[in-house]
């Protein structure tokens, strides 16, 4: 604990630094600079706010670069204002932890025809307020102007946001923001230009959960980050074509980490995805790395997400104060994409997916 608050103190005095060095005018810390940036020493923080020596972080990166050629720094992401708790209407039926902030943690991972009849209306609704919300995404939205489009879009659709007092999670939308791998909490900042963002949407509906999500560019996204967003697009693509009946688990780690590695990114091991149904989260667990551990076999008629989220440096996560909001140990950005699916007879099939 106290080696993270060390980390803490280095990131401040890291935008700081940044500040003086690269501010000019109005001009944005994040938006592509005309100038050049002085460079830390060897042992000093990095620029890029990760809290590491710059040596063990972007020294080797910007001596590749050439000098005076380092790339565009960007602003590490810190908390902004969380708007007060958004309501639903009181005939929406709600899961068991809306008023208690406690889940149900046992649950079947094998659907009755019926809840599988349910799930699909449950998942494509999760899919159409994914697509709704990721319409308004453009520079200067506030996370949680994005937050409230959902909240309404599935209040109109009759559902409830499975977020919202899950385990306490104040919103009713995940939005994670470049460095933030998950679970990020929609709050008062404005998108900026170069932003990558995740929009996670769950939603409970004829008692079963859907869950789906998707990152989406910010105005201009350099072509680094574009590249990040599309591997991590083809990665969840990877997972869904090893979904099999009859092979273990972890045959839909081993191709999603395969494919990231070939494009050199890390895959996040803290989060997995999860069975999904009547329960939000299940005890199954989709590791997004090959973990030799998860033998269990698929079985048709099994729902489950997965939702690999891909790093341009490590894969290594830490947790902001908020208890929530996880972000790459170094700084450096993290896509994702996920989707709810049906084990089948011969493969997968894709139950986030608008009817
Ligand atoms: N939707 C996320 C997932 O993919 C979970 C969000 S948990 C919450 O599993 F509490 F943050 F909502
Ligand atoms: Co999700
Ligand atoms: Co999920």
């Amino acid at each position: 604990m106290a080696g993270s608050c060390r980390r803490r103190e280095f990131a401040l005095q890291g935008v700081h630094d940044l500040r003086l060095l690269v501010r000019v005018g109005n001009a944005p810390v994040s938006g592509p600079l005309a100038v050049t940036r002085s460079r830390p020493g060897r042992n000093d923080p990095c620029w890029c706010g990760s809290g590491l020596k710059y040596k063990r972080c972007h020294l080797d990166e910007d001596d590749r670069a050439g000098p005076g050629m380092a790339p565009p720094a960007r602003r590490p992401l810190r908390p902004g204002l969380v708007s007060p708790r958004r309501t639903v209407p009181a005939t929406i039926p709600r899961p068991e932890y809306a008023a208690t902030g406690r889940p149900r943690t046992q649950s079947s991972d094998l659907r009755t025809p019926d809840q599988l009849e349910r799930m699909r209306r449950a998942c494509a609704a999760a899919a159409r307020v994914l697509r709704i919300t990721g319409e308004a995404v453009r520079v200067g939205v506030t996370t949680d102007r994005l937050d409230e489009i959902a909240h309404l879009e599935i209040a109109r659709l009759g559902g409830y946001p499975s977020p919202l007092n899950y385990r306490g999670f104040p919103k009713s939308i995940c939005t994670s923001v470049n460095e933030v791998i998950c679970h990020g909490i929609p709050d008062s900042r404005p998108l900026e230009d170069g932003d990558l963002v995740n929009l996670d949407v769950t939603v409970f509906l004829d008692g079963m959960h859907g869950d789906c999500s998707a990152t989406f560019l910010v105005g201009e996204v350099d072509a680094e980050g574009r590249r990040l967003v599309q591997v991590a697009r083809e990665c969840l693509g990877e997972g869904i074509g090893a979904v099999r009946p009859g092979q273990p688990i972890f045959e839909i780690g081993r191709a999603i980490e395969a494919h990231a590695t070939r494009h050199g990114y890390g895959v996040v091991r803290s989060y997995c995805g999860h069975g999904i149904g009547e329960t939000f989260h299940t005890s199954l667990q989709i590791p997004h790395h090959f973990d030799a551990s998860s033998r269990r076999q698929m079985v048709p008629g099994m729902t489950f997400t997965i939702e690999p989220m891909i790093t341009e440096g490590t894969w290594q996560d830490r947790l902001w104060d908020d208890g929530w909001t996880a972000v790459t140990d170094d700084g450096k950005r993290s896509a994702q994409f996920e989707h709810t699916i049906l084990v089948t007879e011969t493969g997968a099939e894709i139950l986030t997916v608008e009817k």
